[in-house]
């Protein structure tokens, strides 16, 4: 059984409520009973979120040596953060950049990661259904 974190960043509490037309109509922790129950042979899943990015940093330092596997969608930490971007770097259980909406096909700011040099694979624009498809991947 392997151990994996989903961490979503700031404004990412806010699914079900924000903007539906981009990110849908389910709120994350729904999403993640269905993520729960499809890995529950396969692995643990543990969800972090936060609007702060010391908290970010700190719940990536804390298992970013002992979990398998990491889904991080950063939200608009994704287009600023060198630090989150240098922990990524630092850590080292592999990690999966995700975003919901498809980022190229919007503003232009938000056309740059810090993450992305230092994950093993980006998923952008697949819905909710990304995270699954990055677990299954952590998985494999
Ligand atoms: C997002 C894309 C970011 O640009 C934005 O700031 C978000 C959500 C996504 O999942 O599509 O908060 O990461």
């Amino acid at each position: 059984m392997k151990t994996i974190s989903i961490i979503n960043g700031p404004n990412l509490n806010l699914l079900g409520k924000r903007e539906p037309d981009i990110y849908g109509s389910l709120t994350f922790e729904e999403y993640f009973m269905e993520l729960q129950a499809l890995f529950e042979d396969k692995a643990e899943l543990h969800y972090f979120q936060s609007n702060s990015e010391g908290a970010l940093l700190d719940y990536i330092h804390k298992i970013g040596f002992s979990h398998d596997g990491i889904v991080l969608n950063g939200g608009a930490y994704t287009h600023t953060s060198i630090a989150i971007g240098d922990a990524i770097k630092a850590i080292t259980t592999p990690v999966i950049e995700v975003h919901i909406s498809n980022v190229h096909a919007r503003e232009s700011f938000r056309h740059h990661s810090y993450f992305s040099a230092h994950c093993a694979g980006v998923l952008v624009g697949l819905g909710l259904k990304g995270y699954e498809l990055a677990i299954r991947a952590l998985l494999d």
